[in-house]
């Protein structure tokens, strides 16, 4: 499969390009500078240009999935998270169905699924990403979204815990390696089309965690 990762720089995007090499998929890594190609490459990408707030769907072409986990990161204001969080999602989910594009993993947030949670202060961070998840729910897209808990940059574990829609309490910390193992996982199992996951660190084999329960 093509699949093309929005926010092919970023931590999860990083570790995601060549798990989906070795799974024998071709990544497309969409960034939004130029001097972040060789870097795509080394990491089994093919790099393309997209910028989420200007010229972007074409980086799209050919393509069979969508990956989207880019991000207006902790350091900017609100604005930004309104502009790439929501907006930039909307935008990346429009594409996909103006282009025929059909499959589409979304990485939102753990309290996407109750985004009026503690701390206050992230709760227009959370809302963001809730209403571009119920978007993507609503498109006619084959979607899974995931909706991992903080994430860190230790090493993949292989194994996670998930919870199925909205059951449980935010659990321990998600290294984005098993972020991206889960988002390969995902793509290689139609059952996961339509589910959202919840993941937080644990001991069940990604593949299997990702199995939604019938
Ligand atoms: N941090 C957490 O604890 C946490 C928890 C749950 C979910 N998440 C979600 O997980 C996903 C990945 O998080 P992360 O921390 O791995 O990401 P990250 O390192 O913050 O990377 C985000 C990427 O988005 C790209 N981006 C920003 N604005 C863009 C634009 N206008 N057009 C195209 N790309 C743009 C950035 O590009 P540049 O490289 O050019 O800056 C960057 O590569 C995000 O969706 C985030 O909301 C994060």
């Amino acid at each position: 499969m093509n699949v093309a990762v929005i926010g092919a720089n970023g931590g999860i995007g990083r570790e995601l390009l060549p798990r989906l090499d070795d799974a024998g998929h071709d990544p497309i890594g969409i960034v939004r500078d130029e001097s972040q190609f060789d870097e795509i490459r080394d990491r089994g990408g093919e790099p393309r240009l997209g910028d989420l707030e200007g010229e972007f769907a074409d980086a799209l072409e050919a393509c069979d999935a969508v990956v989207f986990t880019a991000g207006s990161g902790g350091d900017t204001d609100w604005g930004k998270t309104l502009l790439i969080d929501l907006w930039g999602a909307r935008r990346s989910i429009d594409a996909c169905v103006e282009q025929g594009i059909d499959r589409f993993v979304m990485i939102s947030s753990f309290n996407a699924s109750e985004p009026l949670g503690e701390p206050e202060a992230m709760r227009p961070y959370w809302v963001a990403k809730r209403c571009a998840d119920d978007f993507l729910e609503a498109s006619p897209l084959e979607a899974t979204i995931l909706r991992p808990t903080a994430l860190t940059d230790d090493e993949g574990t292989g194994h996670v815990s998930s919870a199925f829609e909205y059951p449980g309490e935010s659990g321990a910390s998600i290294p984005r390696a098993d972020v991206a193992q889960a988002v390969v996982a995902s793509l290689e199992n139609e059952d996961t089309v339509g589910e959202t996951i919840r993941l937080f660190g644990g001991e069940t084999p990604i593949d299997t965690a990702v199995q939604p329960e019938n």
